[in-house]
């Protein structure tokens, strides 16, 4: 038998997969573990799609999207992102994960360094693998409140960078980029002539302060701009995204997804049109929600004393379990089966969070509190009887 795909073989699976798996066998655990809003798709967009099957708009569209939403999406960003664009600048993907999977496609060769955040969502790494690519790690440390550093960013850049990326707000912290250190990042793309991809899902998720774009601000077509609908919108399963780059770029990203996916689902697009030109109550309410949920945990974790820092955006929080173990991935099991309380280990997005695990807050309040209080008990047990032993 002739050996499959080497580099198919190689390429790392999702940490976040195995917990989920596991927890899914246990029926009466509490899920939070999981990175998808816990509300349904609002109302307005669930008609369009609808609508959009019931006059038989179900057949192929143009690759990078139908106009009336590239139009929709253009007149968002300059409106909301002060980015200018034009269709040409647009293409509508099935998914964020596709649209980022496309714009590295875009960019890297074999042996092309990426600079990419440690802790971050695990699937850009897995494509930059999977194409030959070279990930080289920037920190973002609890002490830094989770943000990068310019100078060991830098100091990481050498003449084989092709691009760094980045995700605001972050997944898994929770930390927004403030413009100053967006602006910070930009002069390094520029200095060394590289291409900034920046991963902007939860845009619509920042709780204090407002969200910043760099593309706005990109003179030179360095900036490549992933955006979605799953998380401003609840609508994960729809699989809609889309990406703002340079023509030149657009067009290759565009032809990428002839053989990939021939184009996004004619439904969805419809759905996301009525997403994005329509009433924005529901996204309002949900960001609240999130910002409730996001104080509740904060004051459960101050009150077991082990609050580090308060996550500006998206729906995570990243609590500190050394005091059940030394790696992550071995207490989220433990934590699971003692607990019944199903969480992302740390090591899923980085090797700098072996201490930590990701709880999600896109859960009821009184999943939340009962599944944080148990993690919290386990915790104070452990730091208890560690004392009295000692
Ligand atoms: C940081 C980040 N980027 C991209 C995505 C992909 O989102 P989509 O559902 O639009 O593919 C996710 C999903 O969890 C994410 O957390």
């Amino acid at each position: 038998m002739k050996k499959v795909s080497q580099k198919a073989l190689e390429m790392p699976g999702s940490g976040i997969r195995e917990i989920m798996d596991l927890a899914w066998r246990e029926p009466d655990c509490i899920h939070l573990e999981v990175g998808q809003p816990d509300f349904p798709t609002p109302s307005h967009i669930k008609e369009a799609g609808i609508k959009a099957i019931e006059q038989d708009f179900t057949g192929y569209t143009p690759s990078r999207g139908i106009p009336e939403l590239r139009e929709a999406i253009c007149k968002k960003l300059w409106e909301k992102n002060g980015i200018k664009a034009t269709g040409d600048n647009i293409t509508v993907c099935p998914g964020a994960v596709t649209a980022l999977d496309s714009a590295i496609m875009t960019l890297v060769e074999d042996g092309d360094e990426v600079l990419l955040p440690d802790p971050g969502w695990p699937n850009p790494e897995m494509m930059v693998k999977f194409l030959g690519g070279i990930p080289v790690h920037y920190h973002l440390l609890p002490q830094k409140s989770f943000l990068p550093d310019l100078q060991e960013m830098e100091e990481k850049i050498t003449p084989k960078t092709k691009a760094i990326v980045l995700n605001t707000p972050s997944n898994p912290t929770g930390a927004v980029f403030s413009e100053e250190l967006l602006k910070g990042i930009y002069r390094l793309v520029q200095k060394y002539d590289l291409y900034l991809i920046t991963d902007e899902i939860y845009e619509d998720l920042v709780f204090e302060g407002r969200h910043f774009s760099v593309a706005g601000i990109d003179q030179e077509e360095r900036v490549l701009s992933v955006f979605g609908f799953s998380k401003s919108y609840a609508m994960t399963g729809w699989r809609l995204g889309y990406i703002f780059s340079p023509v030149k770029i657009s067009a290759i990203i565009t032809k990428l997804q002839e053989p990939l996916v021939s184009c996004p689902s004619s439904i969805s697009q419809k759905a996301g049109f009525a997403a994005i030109s329509g009433p924005k109550e529901k996204v309002e309410e949900m960001r609240e929600t999130y910002r409730r949920r996001r104080d509740l945990a904060v004051s459960i974790l101050k009150a077991y004393d082990l609050y580090e820092y308060t996550p500006g955006g998206a729906f995570y929080i990243m609590v500190n379990v050394s005091a059940l173990g030394e790696d992550s991935r071995e207490v989220a099991k433990k934590i699971l089966r003692e607990h019944k309380v199903a969480v992302a280990p740390g090591t899923a997005f980085g090797e700098s969070m072996r201490k930590y695990v990701r709880v999600s807050l896109a859960a009821s309040d009184d999943q939340i509190k009962t599944g944080l209080e148990r993690i919290c008990g386990a915790i104070k047990e452990a730091r208890s009887s560690l004392k009295s032993n000692s």
